[in-house]
């Protein structure tokens, strides 16, 4: 588990630096993958734009930790951000299988939390 928080630490951080910066730093042990195709960091960025810290940090928290999300940040994962957006996260989430990250639970969990939202804004 300490592991686990570690990354979710370190995945914290990282995305607060892409989203930050234009420029793409590497925090600790983390590297950042190649982008899948040209523009992708960038998309990235426009993406956390949309979305408070918060949110964004309570996202990356309920894929890799299977937290649950409060309405709000799920109106602004699924209003605000969307699931173009959520996608390229899950990816980028899930390049770090290096540093211990699950791509297997992220592809699976990613899905059922954007989902689950959508129910969530529904009630
Ligand atoms: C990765 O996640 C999958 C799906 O949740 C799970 O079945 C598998 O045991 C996990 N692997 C590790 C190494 O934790």
């Amino acid at each position: 588990m300490a592991k686990h928080n570690n990354n979710l630490f370190f995945m914290v951080a990282l995305l607060s630096s892409i989203i930050a910066a234009s420029k793409i730093v590497a925090v600790s042990e983390f590297t950042v993958p190649p982008q899948p195709e040209p523009g992708f960091y960038k998309a990235m960025r426009k993406c956390f734009k949309k979305i408070s810290a918060e949110c964004a940090e309570s996202v990356v928290d309920a894929v890799l930790e299977d937290q649950d999300m409060s309405k709000k940040c799920c109106v602004e994962l699924v209003h605000k951000m969307g699931r173009i957006c959520h996608e390229h996260l899950l990816w980028f989430l899930a390049s770090h299988s290096k540093s211990g990250v699950n791509a297997t639970h992220v592809f699976i969990r990613g899905p059922e939390v954007y989902n689950s939202c959508v129910l969530k804004l529904h009630q």
